[in-house]
């Protein structure tokens, strides 16, 4: 039953009695648990995607996010009392839905402008099928104005009915992280809504105060919601490049740069992040850039964003000066040295490869003639080799008896747990370890560095912490 403009009571009632069906599009690693998450609201749900083979698999109860806790038991759960059926067909599936959820991608090109092609492309097949009453609810990361400008413009050309009068138009932000997608989105946080005018917003507020448990925050519009989303992102990537700033300073000072930040945000005013081997993903490094877009063409420079940019596209850089450092401790050339890569995917304990700063360090490496492997336990061999160009080592410990330098680039789980000294032993005598993660105890480097055993560089963490290197701070600050 159609829900815009129905009293808070009745959308809730509506939806704990299974009469709303909503349709999500895209049926990705946010689309699939954000449709079992709508269903175990009480909605019935149209799963929609483009993609044959996904639709499939969500029909016949198959889950393709084993890495997602939650979604296999739910996925069997409404597949086998029918609560959640999927389809390719994008029009029908308009017509026959009371809420419209789009999840479909969106990123940047190359030269920094805005990809929103599945935006408006699924816009069209919603418009062509969109009744009256319907409440259309973006999920997808977009620049602000994308609302209230293309899509609205798009839903209206198709559909010949009026937003905000014949049906409700919001943007609403997901602000889950792959790997806790269900909890978030139903425990964690609460929802962002904007919507093109109050009786949109009202409406999916009170939608989503029957789905989430944390409840909503309302914002004026459509583009204020986007702007929540894009601003989140943009803190965190200028926060992480202020902290591989810092890093590279104590670097410089002979500090721990993780000692410093833990203490230092021991105050509840210093939320500093941690530096790491560069920023990946499909949301971090993308965000500022949707942002960067629309204020140059509104007449303003985003500079925050381009230091920041600057900063953190160098770590994967800074990464390999650090692997040419160490080698040259040890006598060694980057030229023909095996150089064994500890982890490709972008963050710790996912699957996900997009922007990962292991390419850039790869590529760097053999440009200058090293010898590259690779370890992943989330990546098959075939998959290191499609995307990274280089060999996968299967065996972990192998891994380490091969390498004259070993790169820490991912903080997967079985990295963070190693026991180092057992790495130190098994490797080259002395062993070279590059931990772009800062992830191994510093108290049991510095026993292994001054027994002579192991080369070690973090990021933020160098010789002149580890080693006898005195810096001589009287004459620069008494002078
Ligand atoms: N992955 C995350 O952690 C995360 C977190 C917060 C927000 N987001 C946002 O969620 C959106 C979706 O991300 P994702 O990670 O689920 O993407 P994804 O690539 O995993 O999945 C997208 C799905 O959309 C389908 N699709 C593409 N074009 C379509 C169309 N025209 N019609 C119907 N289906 C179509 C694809 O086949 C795919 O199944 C993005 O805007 C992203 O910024 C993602």
């Amino acid at each position: 039953m159609k829900i815009f403009g129905k009293t808070k009571e009745e959308i809730k009632e509506l939806v704990k009695s299974g009469k709303v069906t909503v349709a999500v599009y895209g049926l990705g690693k946010v689309g699939l648990p954000l449709a079992l998450a709508y269903a175990s609201a009480g909605n019935k749900v149209i799963g929609v995607d483009i993609n044959e083979k996904i639709v499939d698999m969500v029909n016949s109860g198959k889950n393709y996010l084993p890495h997602e806790p939650g979604v296999d038991e739910l996925l069997k759960k409404f597949i086998s009392d029918k609560r959640i059926t999927a389809t390719t067909k994008l029009e029908k599936a308009a017509s026959e839905a009371d809420v419209i959820s789009i999840i479909v991608p969106t990123g940047i090109d190359e030269h920094g402008k805005p990809e929103l092609n599945a935006i408006f492309s699924v816009s069209k097949a919603i418009g062509k099928g969109l009744d009256k009453g319907t409440l259309v609810i973006l999920e997808s990361t977009v620049p602000p104005g994308t609302t209230e400008g293309p899509v609205r413009a798009i839903l209206e050309e198709e559909s010949a009915l009026k937003a905000g009068i014949d049906f409700g138009l919001v943007f609403s932000p997901e602000r889950v992280k792959s790997g806790t997608v269900l909890k978030d989105f139903l425990e964690n946080y609460p929802k962002i809504v904007g919507g093109i005018n109050e009786k949109s917003t009202l409406t999916a507020a009170a939608f989503y105060e029957a789905v989430v448990k944390k409840g909503v925050i309302t914002v004026m519009n459509a583009r204020a919601a986007e702007a929540v989303k894009v601003f989140e992102g943009v803190y965190r990537y200028v926060n992480i490049a202020l902290a591989n700033e810092l890093a590279l300073l104590s670097e410089l000072l002979g500090v721990d740069v993780l000692e410093v930040i833990r203490a230092a945000n021991s105050q509840p005013y210093s939320h500093i992040h941690f530096p790491g081997a560069g920023v990946g993903g499909h949301c971090i490094p993308v965000y500022p850039f949707f942002l960067k877009f629309v204020s140059e063409a509104l007449g303003m420079d985003l500079r925050f964003v381009n230091v920041s940019k600057l900063i953190n596209e160098y770590m994967p850089y800074h990464i390999v000066d650090l692997i040419i450092e160490s080698l040259n401790e040890v006598k060694k050339p980057v030229h023909g040295s095996k150089i064994v890569i500890f982890g490709l995917t972008f963050r710790g304990d996912i699957k996900a490869i997009e922007r990962s700063p292991a390419k850039q360090i790869i590529n760097k490496l053999k440009q200058l003639k090293g010898d590259v492997y690779a370890h992943d336990p989330f990546l098959t061999k075939e998959e290191v080799k499609e995307e990274f160009n280089v060999p996968k080592i299967e065996d972990m410990w192998n891994a380490f008896q091969k390498a004259d330098c070993a790169v820490f680039v991912t903080d997967h789980s079985i990295y963070k747990n190693l026991d180092l000294e057992k790495v130190v032993n098994l490797m080259k005598k002395p062993a070279v370890i590059i931990d772009g993660r800062n992830m191994f105890n510093l108290s049991e480097i510095r026993s292994l560095v001054e027994n002579g055993k192991l080369i070690y560089r973090g990021v933020g963490r160098s010789e002149r912490l580890l080693g006898k290197y005195k810096i001589d701070f009287e004459s620069i600050l008494r002078a």
